[in-house]
């Protein structure tokens, strides 16, 4: 079986694209693979966060992967430092990984380049990533677009570390969905959807109510021509709609193309609505019931142990190879 690890950061609110580039796929694979999805509460540290929110944000992301239709008999759900094997491993890797292909990091340079103030954790993020997906012997990393360097980098250590102190890591491939890789934001068709946006009108929240759902899409930004056509250059806001409703409703592009001949915006926008509205309800009932009957914290101490069960054995290995006494 397939060795599969994704994470996401328990910061700001779970969205669409989180939900349509990664967690669709971590629910996809969880049939197929041994599969260990993370909450990376450490990864959310390396900017300041308010400690009681973070706790929030990390149980909430929990309820929404399991809401989501993560099954804990088949996947391990966990919280990063619950297992401390990853900070443990980032340090070694932080010995083999580069200052210069770190400070290449786009992310590092969005957030943190020009900022005297910036943590020394944002410019270290990625290692700690590497070593998530490292320590696992992960061959299979489904994530979205926008973690593709990370995913270069992460490769790059893991040949390395091979190649100074000998054979201890599988080399991870990344697995992006091309359809849902970068979905876009709807105030902003131009950028990606995401949690750090100024605006609100950027994203679609997992847990946001029906009548909010609509509004924004009604809102969406498109363009002035009235043609419904698949051209993510010419037409960014309306490709990205007919992407989300793809995804939601499982109809191919063309088939949405074909049936939207002559229709106005409007039509699309609210239709598009609708089938995320349907996608989302039966998530939202769930995420409720499951918050309310306190299951969730049974099954993070069962995916830590699980996790901690997962990665003894390559750490001891990182660290026998490095000359460290066991
Ligand atoms: P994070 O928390 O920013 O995002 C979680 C996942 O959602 C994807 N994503 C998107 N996909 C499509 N369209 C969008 N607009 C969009 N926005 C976000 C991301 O690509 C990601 O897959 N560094 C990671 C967390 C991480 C990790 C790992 C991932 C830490 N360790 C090990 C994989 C393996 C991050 O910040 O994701």
């Amino acid at each position: 079986v397939t060795r599969v690890f994704s994470g996401m950061q328990p910061t700001g609110v779970l969205h669409l694209g989180n939900y349509l580039g990664a967690m669709k796929q971590f629910i996809a694979l969880q049939e197929e693979g041994e599969c260990y999805y993370c909450i990376v509460d450490l990864h959310a540290l390396t900017i300041p966060r308010d400690p009681a929110e973070l706790r929030r944000r990390t149980r909430e992301l929990a309820g929404l992967y399991v809401a989501a239709g993560l099954d804990p008999a088949k996947a391990t759900i966990f919280v990063q430092s619950h297992n401390p094997d990853h900070a443990e491993a980032a340090w070694l890797l932080q010995c083999v990984a580069r200052i210069g292909e770190l400070s290449r990091m786009t992310q590092f340079k969005d957030k943190g380049k020009d900022s005297e103030s910036a943590t020394s954790g944002l410019f270290t993020y990625p290692v700690l990533m590497a070593a998530d997906i490292l320590l696992y012997q992960t061959e299979v990393v489904p994530v979205g677009e926008d973690q593709r360097q990370h995913m270069e980098l992460t490769r790059d250590l893991a040949e390395r570390f091979n190649r100074q102190y000998g054979e201890v890591f599988t080399v991870p491939d990344v697995r992006i969905q091309k359809a849902t890789a970068r979905i876009m934001g709807l105030d902003n068709p131009e950028k990606k959807m995401s949690k750090s946006a100024p605006s609100e009108a950027n994203y679609i929240a997992l847990l946001e109510e029906p009548k909010s759902i609509l509004k924004k899409f009604k809102r969406a930004v498109t363009d002035s021509g009235t043609e419904i056509r698949f051209d993510p250059e010419q037409k960014a806001g309306v490709s990205n709609l007919l992407s989300i409703y793809s995804a939601v409703s499982g109809q191919s592009i063309d088939t949405l193309v074909e049936q939207y001949q002559g229709k106005g915006y409007g039509h699309l926008k609210v239709d598009t609505a609708e089938a995320v509205i349907a996608e989302l309800e039966p998530l939202q009932a769930r995420y409720h019931q499951l918050m309310e009957s306190g299951e969730i914290d049974d099954i993070l101490a069962k995916g830590a142990k699980q996790a901690r069960a997962a990665t003894a054995e390559t750490l001891a290995k990182m660290k026998e190879a490095m000359g460290l006494i066991l």
